[in-house]
């Protein structure tokens, strides 16, 4: 296997975005990306697109082929693209199947991008509900919130969380956004804002939730030995990891543990030969407010029943002992779903090279990703350093 690194990135701003197409975010992201990477055209080997639902939410199927002709690597160049689906978690895999592309040496420079245009339809909680188990779950009415709001009320129940350290996920979350110029949410809020919102599945409200949102985010891959043709400031893949779960949460042991995370952050770990205390900050999927609380505990890095105090003392945010969700996370920067694992690659970059601007980790050189399909039936997970 070769060594992989990340060798560009770009992104769109995250939000409502009706004035643009699903097309022209991908165009946006990918030529953001091959400029940074100093790449052209011709050099790329092959792509892969992680889309969730674009057959559903913008009524267009084969979207590997069509984000490659309008980003210009079909028609002439006839560059093969492949769409990835793994509901949340198309952006985490996308990168994933590029990495494997360039680790095992079928393809040197590869392109790995995700993008979901959301906002055009009005029944987004149910096209994102066949991401669940659609028979005993979904059409049950156990759409997303309700189902992580059962993560949530059996977290609490066990470990005695309390609403006002749950909150504290989304205030950290915004205070992070708030210094992303790409998130959808940029302002600051408090306790009381989150705790004063919508009820939106109990314990769950607004503030809680992850928006709907559109958005594209892009990287470039290549062997690491040949990375520093196109960039000063490569980043290296120390671990690329992927497990799964059953598709439905009620057939699992234990609702508060996403068994995918504890595998795939297990496996990054042990191909990285890193431990927890090497990681300097971490990008987890935080589709609602207790879902940063299970990934942190189920990658590893505080015990069980302990991530509410450890968010609540300040640990979380950028200055703490692990900043999580510098780019503000779903709930912040927003959740395009098939671009949000590609986003987090994305913030990675920005960080390693120290180019993060306000919310920078002050010397981070180690980051991790953990990227969640449904309710955790698919995790992918990666590990970077600086090259
Ligand atoms: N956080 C903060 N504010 C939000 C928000 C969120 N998650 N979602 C919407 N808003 C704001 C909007 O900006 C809008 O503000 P405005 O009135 O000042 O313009 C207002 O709330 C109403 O927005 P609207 O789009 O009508 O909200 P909604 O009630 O239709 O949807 C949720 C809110 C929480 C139900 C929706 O965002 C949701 O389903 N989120 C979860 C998505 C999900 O399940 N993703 C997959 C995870 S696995």
């Amino acid at each position: 296997m070769r060594d992989v690194a990340v060798i560009g990135a770009g992104i769109t701003a995250f939000g409502e975005r009706w004035d643009t197409s699903f097309r022209d975010l991908c165009t946006e992201a990918g030529v953001a990306a091959l400029e940074d990477a100093n790449v052209a055209g011709e050099q790329i080997d092959a792509m892969f697109v992680g889309s969730m639902s674009a057959g559903r939410f913008i009524g267009q199927e084969h979207v590997g082929a069509l984000v490659a002709d309008y980003v210009g690597l079909g028609g002439e160049l006839h560059v093969p693209a492949t769409r990835v689906e793994a509901a949340c978690a198309s952006g985490g895999l996308a990168f994933r199947q590029a990495v494997a592309a360039v680790a095992s040496g079928m393809s040197d420079v590869v392109v790995a991008a995700g993008v979901e245009k959301m906002t055009d339809v009005s029944d987004a909680t149910d096209v994102l509900a066949g991401a669940a188990d659609r028979e005993w779950e979904s059409f049950a009415g156990a759409t997303f919130p309700g189902l992580y709001a059962m993560i949530a009320c059996d977290y609490m129940h066990k470990y005695g969380l309390t609403r006002e350290q749950l909150a504290q996920v989304a205030v950290k979350n915004h205070y992070h956004g708030a210094r992303n110029p790409f998130a959808q949410f940029r302002s600051e809020i408090t306790q009381s804002t989150v705790m004063k919102s919508t009820l939106v599945a109990s314990p769950l409200r607004l503030f809680d939730c992850s928006p709907v949102s559109d958005g594209a985010a892009v990287v470039i891959v290549c062997p690491l030995e040949r990375a520093k043709e196109f960039t000063d400031t490569p980043i290296q893949v120390l671990a690329s990891a992927q497990a799964g779960d059953t598709i439905a949460l009620h057939d699992r042991p234990d609702f508060s543990t996403m068994g995918a995370t504890v595998a795939a952050g297990n496996s990054a770990f042990q191909q990285a030969k890193l431990e927890r205390k090497d990681i300097d900050f971490v990008e987890v999927h935080d589709c609602f407010t207790i879902a940063e609380l299970c990934a942190i505990e189920d990658l590893g890095f505080v015990p069980k029943g302990t991530a509410g105090k450890f968010t609540e003392e300040g640990e979380t945010q950028v200055g703490g002992k692990l900043p999580v969700n510098t780019s503000g996370g779903l709930k912040a920067c927003g959740h395009p779903v098939g671009a949000t694992g590609i986003k987090q690659v994305w913030e990675v970059v920005q960080q390693l090279r120290g180019e993060a601007g306000k919310r920078q980790v002050e010397g981070a050189e180690i980051g991790m990703t953990q990227n969640v399909g449904g309710t955790g039936a698919t995790v992918v997970s990666h590990i970077f350093r600086r090259a």
